[in-house]
């Protein structure tokens, strides 16, 4: 069975109803990125940061998955598929895909500040409790934040996904700007000569690879692909 590595970003959960973080009207625009996304803006104001990652959980909650997570998931039926998501939605899960690698950790999680990757101190939160109370504390007594990877901080899951990009027998591309590293250098781990293809309604430029671009958005795009595919 051949092996497909799909990486994917906010516009791939776009047509589900979540913003993507650098479009006009985009989430960086509405919130400053330093204040709520940065090493540093968790440790001068561990407070906005917890009520802004309430915000988007809650918004998860609401939203369900679009045709596009649909036939990632799909491609499975024929594929050995590895999902690598800079998203921290569940939404590629609830599609049915089931191997997912999160970069940038999951929304739906809450680890130790001390320690996020241990997982004694992870808790995964459910529609009831998804409200996190500024200040409240881990198991460790750390304060608990959200289990996402910060800006400024190392991406735990880049090894492994670098190893399942290794072995793509053909590497898929959805959604995302490529503005963002390590996620974006993922493509120099694709074997020369594999076929890339890249789903976004705008033109990605994927460090001078050969690559197919369907310049649609995610559900339709995936509709031609998987005709494409055959
Ligand atoms: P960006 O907001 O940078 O890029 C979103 C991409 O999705 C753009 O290329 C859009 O053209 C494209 N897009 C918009 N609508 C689409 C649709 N309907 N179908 C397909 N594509 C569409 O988001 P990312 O590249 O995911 O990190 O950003 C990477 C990281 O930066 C995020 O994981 C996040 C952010 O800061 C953290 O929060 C740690």
């Amino acid at each position: 069975m051949k092996k497909i590595v799909v990486l994917t970003g906010a516009g791939m959960s776009a047509e589900s109803g979540l913003k993507t973080f650098r479009d006009a009207d985009g989430l960086w625009e509405e919130y400053p990125v330093q204040k709520v996304a940065t090493h540093e803006g968790w440790l001068n104001d561990p407070t906005l940061v917890t009520q802004f990652y309430n915000m988007l959980r809650k918004k998860c909650w609401n939203v369900k998955p679009n045709e596009g997570h649909k036939l990632v998931a799909e491609l499975e039926k024929k594929y050995k598929v590895t999902v690598v998501t800079q998203n921290v939605d569940n939404l590629h899960e609830q599609a049915g895909s089931t191997k997912v690698i999160h970069l940038h950790g999951e929304l739906m999680k809450v680890c130790s500040s001390n320690d996020p990757d241990d997982p004694r101190y992870q808790q995964t939160l459910t529609e009831e409790t998804c409200e996190i109370e500024p200040g409240t504390k881990a198991a460790d007594g750390s304060l608990l934040r959200p289990f996402i990877v910060f800006f400024g901080e190392a991406v735990p899951m880049i090894s492994a996904a670098a190893e399942e990009c290794q072995d793509a027998d053909i590497f898929i591309i959805i959604g995302t700007s490529l503005n963002v590293y390590p996620a974006a250098g993922l493509i120099n781990y694709v074997r020369p000569g594999v076929p890339v293809y890249v789903i976004d309604p705008k033109p990605i430029s994927a460090g001078g690879r050969n690559i197919t671009q369907i310049q649609k958005g995610a559900g339709e795009g995936m509709r031609e692909l998987t005709t494409l595919l055959g």
